[in-house]
């Protein structure tokens, strides 16, 4: 067979050769037949791989081109260290062969894309295949009370990707998708299953959390008749069902499918699940659905705005006086039907819609407009989510600056709700800063009175762009600012989020930028923009170098265009210099830091210019030896070494009544289980390794209390503050009539001999207060106190500097709370 085959080749060859011949015009050269070659492939050619698993199998085939037969030697290159493949990183192919290889990643390779290649050679021939391999962070098996190490990316998700084009226009709610993204108000085709598609992208920017949407289900129809334009709830603020998920972002049935699926792909990459909850109000009271409440389906809604005969809703005007805190938690924001959250249905609706997203392993809460629901029942609802599981909640209190009229009840509310807050400040200052070229000392202040007033300043929630204002590139079209406001939010005391399509650099400036504007599909995921690299190389320090998460804040040099900030965890440091001027150099003299004495090379590797430093002793505040910090740069210099003793940098949540779970984080507790004090009592840990001890809060009275670890060996650690309340908190009304009368800066405030109700002190910051007086001389307070509990309680007057102008005579009010439920009660101010 071989030999006829022979004649029947070399007549076709011929003829080839000689229509060739013809066509070239008559020349008699004599074209060799193609020469034999390869070409390798491999498939796919995308991977995602989280640390401590393996991949799926990649096919590398060597093709076999013109009859190639020989045999391929095949090298592996690009691998960090810390991944191993199955085969050897060389292996051979014969012709036309393939080879099954896999990755395995190690526990503490960076979150990142690495380009991976596969290189083949035999004799003087060679060829190659690329396979990008994405490696994410270890698949998560249960929540935890710690966020500060997290980056959050933060998801319009109807904006971000279509990733099922079924549910576009769904039946229910037809007419509400734009095809041709025009009309702005309208559904565009992001969902849940799109979130899902793009984990790779995520997690090789590094980012470990994304706060998405509010996925609930939203009214049907439009707000707005024709011939307007029609106008739907794309953004998820609006709900009809809390208990359910919408049909634009899930499906037509309104199930938990596709994002039970979401959130376990998210898990599955070390990528934590943070749901946007809005528990302030339904929807539109005046349009659409007017404000109609349904409870997981059903044909009719359980809670209607008009009429509303059992008082589900407050009823009252438009919030005009943002500075006015009893208008803010009973007025209507905007025109949102504004929710009776001291009515037991809804109180209960609402807790249980949270239970929900817990039972679906949501890992965390960004609450919607907390300074709008009210303020006591935000700690029972708080208290909630952190009686049911490790979870972590921060709230929108959206505020200017540290000015604010309630700056002191937002961190007050922090402080004693347990609830972390966005860091509007923050973000202000930052805005200022880095987009209409303020002066750096503008943020320095900030975080130096944040940080003196927040209990734990490492849970603030900072950003510079969020989707209700526009675009920071909207304000200033400035890439160098924006990497600089990244670099330094990244770099920054708390939990950092990155609005989706930053790294993309979009922005529509349509009306300056405002909403909906801000709002843009996204249209690239580019992984190689240097705001995507340096979001990565930022997330991934925050995860081998503790000074980010759990460290002090301290200005070390700074003038209107230079800010160098050091971030110091014990013996980890991270120093960082921007210069955000468009021409000034500036010489760097006298700067001291808590870097050792050596020399330190930029860690982002002049990715924005930085150079290295050098550190000479100076006794522990060691001098930098000068340098010339050119405009436009940001350099990043930083040191961990391996902690000598163990070292506490978070606890969380910061309280909670006996039996809650908290979690306790920081590095060097050891592998091995150890000890733990609570206070004078022994602390029973439920799981420990090196970097994080769980324990539930054992059985002691209320009060605030030390926790400490010690080593199996030995070595102790830091302590940690934690309250623990009396009970778990239900909602109560207290009410106060005939008070006496208060003049400008005076109050009502309510205390009582339950920690909750400030352990009967009477400084503004322990008592409950200021108490609400649309009526005086009634007062009213909502505040939450421990089921069950029999209390004593007291009213006294306050005036703005502390002083205690008036306290009643007798013996206190008592009160038995509810055991479940929310609770009332009404006493007269005793002369
Ligand atoms: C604040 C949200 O961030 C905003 O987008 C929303 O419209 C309002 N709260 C009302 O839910
Ligand atoms: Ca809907």
């Amino acid at each position: 067979m071989r030999v006829d085959r022979v004649p029947g080749i070399s007549r076709l060859t011929a003829v080839l050769l000689f229509l060739s011949a013809g066509c070239g015009g008559g020349g008699s050269t004599i074209t060799p037949p193609p020469a034999p070659s390869f070409s390798l492939s491999a498939s796919p050619s995308s991977l995602l791989v989280a640390q401590t698993t393996t991949s799926i199998p990649v096919t590398v085939t060597a093709n076999s081109i013109n009859g190639f037969a020989g045999t391929v030697n095949v090298t592996i290159g690009g691998l960090p260290n810390g991944v191993n493949s199955s085969s050897n990183s060389t292996f051979t192919l014969a012709a036309g062969s393939n080879q099954m290889v896999t990755f395995t990643v190690g526990p503490s390779v960076g979150h990142a894309n690495y380009p991976v290649t596969f290189s083949g050679s035999s004799g003087s021939l060679s060829s190659s295949a690329a396979v990008s391999l994405t490696v994410s962070g270890a698949p998560l098996t249960a929540a935890t009370g710690n966020f500060k190490q997290q980056v959050i990316y933060q998801i319009v998700t109807d904006r971000f990707f279509d990733g099922d084009p079924t549910n576009n226009d769904p039946p229910q709610s037809q007419g509400l998708f734009d095809a041709t993204k025009t009309n702005w108000q309208l559904y565009w085709g992001g969902d849940l299953a799109g979130i899902q598609q793009k984990m790779a992208y995520l997690a090789g920017m590094g980012i470990t959390a994304i706060w998405i949407s509010p996925p609930v289900d939203n009214i049907d129809v439009s707000t707005t008749t024709a011939p307007n334009q029609p106008s739907a709830p794309f953004h998820g603020y609006w709900a009809r069902d809390m208990k359910r998920i919408e049909e634009h972002f899930g499906d037509v049935n309104n199930t938990w499918a596709a994002f039970d699926s979401m959130v376990a792909a998210a898990h599955q990459n070390g990528i934590r699940v943070i749901v946007d909850f809005a528990p302030n109000h339904s929807n539109p009271d005046d349009a659409g659905e007017f404000g109609a409440l349904f409870d997981n389906g059903g044909a009719t809604p359980f809670a209607t705005f008009n009429p509303d005969p059992i008082g589900f809703f407050h009823h009252n005007p438009t919030i005009t006086n943002f500075d006015d805190p009893y208008q803010l938690q009973y007025y209507t924001l905007v025109d949102l039907a504004d929710l009776n959250q001291d009515n037991a249905s809804i109180d209960k609706y609402l807790k249980d819609s949270l239970l929900q997203f817990q039972s679906h392993r949501v890992d965390a809460f960004r609450i919607d407009a907390v300074k709008h629901a009210t303020w006591g029942w935000d700690y029972s609802f708080a208290n909630v989510a952190f009686s049911t599981g490790p979870t972590f909640l921060f709230g929108e209190w959206a505020q200017g600056s540290t000015s604010d009229s309630l700056y002191f009840d937002s961190h007050k509310f922090a402080n004693h709700s347990g609830m972390s807050l966005l860091d509007f400040p923050l973000a202000f200052a930052m805005r200022d800063v880095f987009a209409n070229n303020g002066d750096f000392h503008e943020i320095d202040n900030t975080i130096t009175a944040e940080n003196a007033d927040f209990a734990s300043p490492n849970d603030l929630v900072t950003f510079v762009d969020n989707h209700d204002i526009p675009r920071l590139l909207s304000v200033s079209n400035n890439l160098n600012r924006l990497h600089e406001a990244l670099v330094l939010l990244l770099a920054c005391r708390g939990i950092p989020v990155v609005l989706y399509g930053d790294e993309q650099y979009l922005h529509n400036d349509t009306n300056g930028g405002n909403d909906p504007y801000n709002r843009i599909f996204m249209s690239a995921f580019d992984t190689q923009t240097t705001a995507y690299r340096l979001i990565d190389q930022m997330a991934q320090l925050r995860q081998t170098n503790p000074a980010l998460a759990y460290g002090t804040s301290r200005q070390r040099w700074i003038n209107s265009d230079v800010y160098i900030l050091e971030r110091q965890f014990f013996g980890d440091v991270v120093l960082i210099a921007i210069n955000k001027s468009e021409t000034a150099p500036y010489n760097i003299t006298g700067l001291l830091t808590s870097l050792t004495a050596v020399s330190y090379p930029d860690y982002l590797n002049g990715l924005l210019g930085g150079f290295q430093i050098t550190v000479t002793n100076g006794g522990g505040n060691n001098p930098v030896t000068p340098f010339s910090l050119p405009p436009h740069t940001v350099a990043v210099w930083q040191s961990a070494p391996a902690a000598a003793a163990p070292q506490i940098g978070s606890i969380g949540p910061l309280l909670g009544q006996c039996g809650i779970t908290a979690t306790i984080a920081g590095q060097g507790f050891g592998t091995v289980m150890g000890k733990g004090m609570f206070g004078s009592t022994s602390l029973v840990a439920s799981s420990w390794s090196d970097t994080t001890v769980t324990f539930s809060v054992p059985g002691v009275m209320s009060g605030s209390y030390n926790v400490q670890l010690t080593t199996n060996s030995g070595a102790a650690s830091n302590t940690v503050s934690f309250t623990v309340l009396t009970g778990p908190l239900i909602p109560v009304t207290f009410t106060v009539t005939n008070a006496p009368a208060t003049a400008t800066g005076e109050a009502i405030f309510l205390t009582g001999n339950v920690v909750e109700l400030g352990a009967n002190n009477t400084t503004r910051d322990a008592a409950v207060g200021p108490m609400l007086a649309p009526n005086p001389p009634t007062w009213f307070i909502d505040a939450s106190v421990p089921a069950g509990a029999p209390i004593q309680f007291l009213f006294a007057r306050i005036a703005s500097d502390g002083t205690v102008t008036a306290t009643e005579n007798g013996l206190p009010h008592t009160y038995t709370v509810p055991s479940s439920g929310v609770g009332t009660v009404q006493v007269n101010w005793q002369y």
